[in-house]
């Protein structure tokens, strides 16, 4: 009896001083648990999983299990520290899983919402708050800790295959909107992962592609926008892109992601690779890259390697490590919290409806064309994309959605009769020309740009008659685009004949009738107008509007809402007149062979040469991106930034510009809604700075604002405020933020080639804002 006593007080001294020895993450403080494990276990935690491919890395000893379907990656749990499997997952337009699984007949369908180009169009904070809100709840209901999204790289050439995927020209407008997503999905208690960390412009050969440029152009256009959400919103991860800059991967560049990321901006959260991303572990662990996803066995070999040697560091592993720890503590996983399965998508379908709706720009409205009056019932509705809308783009950045609401049905549920001989003509044209396209024999056809089938050959049509039964024509042009490729100049920027010649034959024949042809551009981004613009009454950029596209779109032609959204990039008037035109690759000129010798990139083999636009790429245009190129160089556009129109009209009151003793600026303008019908009015601020001192455009945006709905009659007071730092530009020679002094000229503006803004002058003190080290300079060999 007494001996049994003994051995059990025994065994639980054991179990205690066990229990002590073994730290618990969570319970013990972070460098304990550290402390305890093994190089194996610490290499588990910097070296993720893919979970649902079968890759190398799951032969770790973390646990690999896939937990959500369909999810892009997942970090390994270690059990006996109490470090659990984390979840991660794309994307920008909503959560990517897979929507099926084994034995259920449950489906796991995610909400697609705009992609990221509609919500900076919409210029409103608190809207894209709300949409980040619906997209966060959906990554906790079905089990994620963090959303691989958003991305903010900068649109610096209409081309790039990913600009859907990212907000604006201008990196205030991209850092704000940017902000205001993170904040929103994060305050579901999941994280972000803002991504491409940096300079990630063009898809043509991105795992190898070598960005060439100057500290000044980078700092103040392309960094600016992550600059802005770290400081304004602190996403729990950031991920880096896959490119060079002046000779070095981004993913090994410890200035750009331990000294600008962490020490500069004061970012607290952990950086992770994007996908295969880099070329040497041990130099993304040293420059501070803390994960890499998802993982692979030769990185555990090299990395393990590297430690026995004394060729990395054991602080340098720990750094890394305590930062995963750090995001893992945060996660629902983590505390516990079991996900449903049930986000409310019915709730979530009406955000997305109204956001696509408010992101919407009218470019064009002869004679109050729209909205469509009330006697307009017979439609007769031509293009490919009307009868097949586009939701969103594709690639990492698309969603595995239940339903896409097309034009048509968006029409019917609006109470319209669509012509049916037309809509029989295009149903059954689209299989059969879908059937027909030319099928591409590379290994990595699915990721080469594509050429969308052609447009139905109208000759067959009666259009005689078809104007004559219907009371108005819409036309629907669809480009899209996605990861992996740039878009052709020839028949995704510029429209196709066939498409030209239908805008231009419908608008014959229904003019003759005396009846009205609107144009709806389903477009990933910036087309050409000028050339067939004139025919058609009207034109809405619907872009790529998410699930609910059809309803979006129709509730703007029947004037539920007045249009708000303004371009947040410029569209010029022709491709040659872009800044980057010769510093971009042109996939119209590319063989399908040299895309696909780039594509192998992802599969660890990077391109090496010196070919132009494709192994490098020089921004020789400096800052002078969109706009600020085109106002500067006097350049003219067909939509200029910040473009679009209203059903109604806004008159502004005389704006008042006072600085304080810090030297703030605050701009207050009373606008006013003149017109018939209720709205919303983006209100623009651009300064003119001195550019004595300094080269500086001409133009840049430095505050906006997005009044609420004014009913006719009704005004609202604007008040905006720019800091006195965002007036610094960077000087290379001093490695310094410096706010030029003199004579600044305000300017309260309809859209940035607006002639005739109000103006107002104010005098700034010159002063250094921040001196930093001196980084992201050319490879020192
Ligand atoms: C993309 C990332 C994405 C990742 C995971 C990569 O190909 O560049 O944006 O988050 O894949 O799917």
């Amino acid at each position: 009896m007494l001996k049994a006593k003994f051995l059990t007080l025994c065994a639980s001294t054991l179990f205690i001083s066990a229990s002590a020895q073994t730290p618990k993450l969570g319970v013990d403080p972070i460098e304990k648990v550290i402390n305890a494990m093994t190089l194996d276990e610490k290499l588990n935690v910097l070296i993720g999983s893919a979970g649902n491919v079968k890759s190398d890395a799951t032969a770790t000893i973390g646990s690999s299990a896939e937990l959500v379907p369909g999810a892009a990656g997942q970090l390994n749990a270690i059990p006996r520290l109490g470090i659990p499997t984390t979840v991660v997952a794309d994307g920008p337009a909503g959560l990517r899983i897979k929507p099926t699984r084994e034995g259920t007949s449950k489906t796991f369908y995610c909400t697609h919402f705009p992609i990221e180009t509609v919500m900076s169009s919409t210029w409103n904070v608190d809207l894209v708050g709300q949409i980040g809100a619906a997209m966060g709840d959906e990554v906790k209901h079905y089990g994620v800790d963090v959303l691989l999204a958003p991305a903010t790289n900068i649109h610096r050439n209409p081309l790039n295959g990913r600009n859907f995927e990212y907000y604006s020209e201008d990196p205030l407008l991209s850092g704000k909107i940017c902000a205001a997503m993170v904040n929103g999905v994060q305050s579901n208690g999941v994280g972000t992962s803002l991504k491409h960390f940096a300079l990630n412009n063009q898809e043509t050969n991105r795992t190898s592609n070598n960005v060439i440029g100057t500290p000044r152009t980078f700092r103040e256009i392309y960094l600016k926008p992550f600059e802005i959400v770290v400081k304004e919103a602190q996403p729990w991860t950031v991920m880096t892109s896959y490119n060079k800059v002046n000779g070095t991967m981004t993913s090994e560049r410890s200035d750009l992601i331990t000294e600008i990321l962490r020490h500069e901006w004061g970012f607290k959260g952990m950086v992770m690779t994007d996908w295969y991303g880099g070329q040497h572990a041990t130099l993304q662990m040293e420059a501070g890259n803390d994960l890499l996803m998802p993982g692979k066995l030769s990185q555990r070999e090299e990395l393990k390697k590297a430690v026995l040697n004394g060729h990395l560091s054991m602080e340098i592993i720990d750094r890394n490590v305590k930062h995963i720890l750090e995001y893992i503590l945060k996660t629902p996983r983590f505390k516990g919290y079991v996900a449903d399965n049930n986000p409310d998508l019915k709730a979530h379908a009406v955000v997305t409806r109204n956001a696509a709706l408010e992101g919407m720009v009218l470019l064009k409205n002869l004679k109050n064309t729209l909205p469509i009056k009330s006697n307009v019932k017979n439609v007769a509705v031509f293009g490919r994309t009307s009868y097949d809308f586009i939701a969103g783009g594709t690639g990492s950045g698309d969603v595995n959605h239940a339903y896409v609401v097309s034009l048509i049905d968006g029409l019917k549920n609006a109470g319209f009769n669509i012509d049916n001989s037309l809509k029989s003509s295009y149903e059954a044209y689209i299989p059969e020309a879908t059937a027909k396209m030319p099928k591409s024999t590379s290994q990595f056809a699915a990721f080469l740009p594509k050429h969308l089938i052609p447009e139905m050959d109208l000759s067959n049509v009666n259009m005689q008659k078809v104007a004559k039964d219907n009371d108005v024509a819409i036309i629907t042009i669809g480009k899209t685009s996605g990861e992996f490729a740039d878009r052709y100049i020839s028949d995704n920027f510029n429209l196709t004949a066939a498409e030209k010649k239908m805008i231009s034959d419908v608008c014959t024949s229904f003019h003759k009738v005396g009846k009205k042809v609107v144009v709806i551009l389903n477009v990933c981004g910036v087309v050409e107008t000028k050339s067939w613009i004139d025919a058609p009454d009207a034109v809405i950029t619907a872009w790529l509007p998410g699930q609910e596209g059809g309803n979006s779109v129709s509730d703007i032609l029947v004037g539920k809402e007045s249009p708000s959204g303004r371009l947040p990039m410029t569209w010029p008037v022709s491709y040659n007149d872009v800044p980057s035109k010769a510093d971009f690759p042109t996939p119209d000129d590319i063989s399908d062979d040299q895309l696909t010798e780039a594509l192998k990139g992802f599969a660890d083999v990077r391109t090496e040469g010196s070919r132009k636009n494709f192994d490098y790429t020089e921004y020789n245009e400096g800052v002078y991106v969109g706009y600020r190129y085109y106002t500067t160089k006097n350049v003219p556009v067909s939509y200029p930034f910040g473009y679009g129109l209203s059903y109604t009209n806004f008159k502004y009151g005389k704006p008042s510009v006072t600085t304080d003793t810090k030297g703030d600026i605050t701009v207050k303008v009373e606008v006013k809604n003149t017109g018939k019908v209720a709205g919303k009015e983006v209100v623009q601020t651009y300064v003119s700075a001195p550019g004595k001192d300094m080269d500086k455009p001409v133009r840049e945006l430095k505050a906006f604002a997005k009044t609420r709905k004014l009913n006719p009659g009704e005004s609202e007071m604007i008040t905006m405020t720019i800091p006195y730092e965002s007036l610094a530009s960077f000087n290379e020679t001093a490695s310094q933020w410096q706010v030029e002094g003199g004579q600044y000229t305000v300017m309260v503006a309809k859209n940035a080639a607006d002639m005739k803004p109000l103006t107002s002058t104010v005098n700034i003190e010159g002063k250094v804002t921040e001196t930093v080290r001196p980084s992201l300079l050319p490879e020192q060999k």
